[in-house]
């Protein structure tokens, strides 16, 4: 793949509003001359907004103003205007009823923010979970000069001698604590452990897999995935960025140069050998619709097959990010993916260069951390797709995950018709249940909950936990946070709420669950269920106006991405007539 870039110098879009003596010109400049900035800056040199996530009820992004001085300083070194611009950030950790319900209104303000205003090219700072896909989704419909800086990961947690991971251990310690082997206070104490720094996640959870999956893009500089936040090489990543987006305006070099279909191959490949969070089916399968690239979730099953896992990360392995990061971080993953003949060589990357270019003389500073293909985790890493009567449309299971003795399992559904149902009822003694069960948890997809909640990774009863047992297979149209693990279907579509099949099982009924095959089948007979169908009625009320009456009418299946349906595609940067 070849990019020939643009001739320079050129006129640049800025240059509608900033150009000339006008009214309007000056109208523009006028008002951005109260904050002090000399008229060279106004002089035809890319505008480059910095568009920055950073919210204190984010606490994962609420460093982010640091780094976005630090893009100012390489947007002024390479010659470049830098303007700071707040943008909607979602934030993992509060936004109810689910952070995902936000995903699309943040892109889409993205989208405005950048098509509306005076920019040539734009940085986009990012950190939790949705913020990396929300802004790469906007970018990617305006298909204006864009790159991507992550906040980088919190330092490593440690509580009573053990390293703990974010997520990851609140999973383990809540079933602890349930299965009495934990107290309450305890419990308590190893929540400072586990966040003591500014950054997101410190597992191979979601922020860290789609900081992954931007650089395996091509949409961020090679290296930036795993630098911790706190770590002085984040800051001068973040300086890097902003001198290179100015060349990239220069160039243009867009989005839809870099995320191609190779780009996107080579993104679901990393994926596999990371034992990234199944949440990046979904966003990825959403960016690749603002592209116009078609992809689905057969793309993933298929192209995931053959890649070993090898990065020993929490949730699927025992090390933490920063672990990563010292021993050589995502440039090595892609660089084996490559020597396997398993990457896109010749994909163009944000610098301009192939991503073979970028990663070809990196080295493994530590075998422990990032696998030799004989010890991966798993041969077969990737997201595993299963279909059948149960799930027509897909589900996804993660195998690196997941037990592998119940990866073929035939068992009784005990089913909860809500995530309320399930609290309602899961410490129930005398629930009928024990461990060769398949719980079933419905109305918990993009339109059901509403939002696509992270709860799949649904904590078992008690009893079954007081024996020893920590994995059952667990099946839903949620998802699982990407520092979750379990023998769990996800994204079950079409969802319950749809009035997908998995709306019609009843506890009794008999479920089989065959990996190996890509099977979901729930056995009763095809008339029983059409007969089941027929009978449905939705339990979700259309919401009363604002957002989520939005966002319930277009919101899509996950099998799309869960994207609205009136924002796939690229839109282009066409601005309007002039506002005066
Ligand atoms: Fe923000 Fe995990 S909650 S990155």
């Amino acid at each position: 793949m070849t990019f020939k870039p643009a001739k320079w110098p050129r006129k640049l879009r800025s240059q509608e509003w900033f150009g000339g003596t006008s009214k309007d010109a000056i109208y523009h400049r006028g008002w951005m001359k109260n904050q002090g900035y000399p008229a060279d800056l106004f002089d035809g040199r890319p505008v480059i907004g910095i568009l920055n996530t950073f919210s204190e009820l984010n606490p994962c992004n609420a460093h982010l103003n640091d780094l976005a001085e630090r893009v100012k300083h390489g947007v002024y070194e390479a010659g470049g205007f830098p303007v700071i611009v707040p943008v909607f950030s979602v934030s993992e950790s509060g936004f109810r009823p689910t952070a995902m319900m936000f995903r699309n209104i943040a892109a889409m303000a993205v989208e405005e923010t950048i098509r509306g205003q005076q920019m040539d090219g734009c940085v986009l700072l990012v950190g939790c979970d949705k913020t990396t896909p929300s802004l790469l989704m906007g970018a990617a419909s305006v298909d204006l000069p864009s790159i991507c800086v992550t906040g980088g990961p919190m330092l490593n947690g440690h509580f009573r001698g053990e390293k703990i991971g974010s997520g990851t251990h609140l999973w383990k310690f809540s079933e602890a604590v349930k299965a009495g082997e934990m107290t309450a206070e305890e419990f308590v104490e190893a929540e400072a452990s586990m966040s003591r720094s500014p950054g997101s996640c410190n597992t191979m959870g979601t922020a860290s897999t789609m900081a992954s999956m931007a650089e395996a893009l091509g949409m961020a500089l090679s290296g930036n995935a795993a630098i911790p936040a706190v770590d002085s090489r984040r800051r001068m990543m973040a300086q890097l960025t902003g001198r290179r987006i100015v060349q990239m305006v220069k160039d243009d070099l867009k989005p839809s140069d870099i995320m191609t279909r190779h780009a996107f191959e080579n993104a679901i490949r990393t994926n596999a050998a990371i034992g990234g969070s199944t949440n990046a089916v979904i966003h990825l399968l959403a960016m690749a619709g603002r592209v116009g690239i078609d992809l689905t979730l057969d793309d993933w099953d298929k192209l995931g097959r053959d890649v070993p896992t090898i990065v020993n990360l929490m949730p699927s392995g025992k090390h933490l990010m920063e672990e990563f990061f010292y021993a050589g971080g995502l440039p090595v993953v892609i660089k084996r993916l490559g020597e396997a003949g398993l990457l896109n060589k010749d994909a163009i990357t944000v610098s301009g260069k192939s991503m073979w270019d970028e990663v070809k003389d990196v080295r493994n500073w530590n075998e422990d951390v990032i696998l030799p293909t004989e010890k991966a985790l798993t041969q077969s890493g990737g997201v595993v797709v299963v279909k059948g009567n149960l799930a027509p449309d897909g589900a996804v299971l993660k195998p690196s995950a997941a037990t592998p003795a119940l990866m073929q399992h035939k068992g009784r559904a005990v089913v909860f018709e809500d995530i309320d149902d399930y609290k309602a009822r899961i410490d129930d003694e005398d629930l009928d249940i024990d461990e060769t069960c398949v719980m079933v948890l419905k109305n918990c997809g993009p339109r059901g909950y509403p939002g696509m909640a992270e709860v799949g990774n649904m904590g078992l009863p008690p009893k079954v936990l007081r024996k020893g047992i920590t994995d059952m297979v667990r099946i839903s149209d949620a998802r699982m946070s990407g520092t979750a693990y379990g023998t769990v279907v996800l994204h079950t579509s079409p969802e319950a709420a749809r009035g997908g099949p998995l709306a019609v099982v009843r506890s009794g009924d008999m479920i089989e669950l065959d990996v190996a095959n890509r099977r979901l089948h729930l056995d009763i007979s095809d008339a029983e269920l059409a007969q089941r169908l027929a009978e449905w009625k939705s339990p979700v009320e259309r919401p009363n106006g604002g957002y989520a009456q939005l966002y319930h009418d277009h919101v899509q299946g996950a099998d799309k991405g869960a994207d609205m349906d009136f924002l796939v595609g690229c839109r282009g940067n066409a601005v309007g007539r002039e506002s005066h």
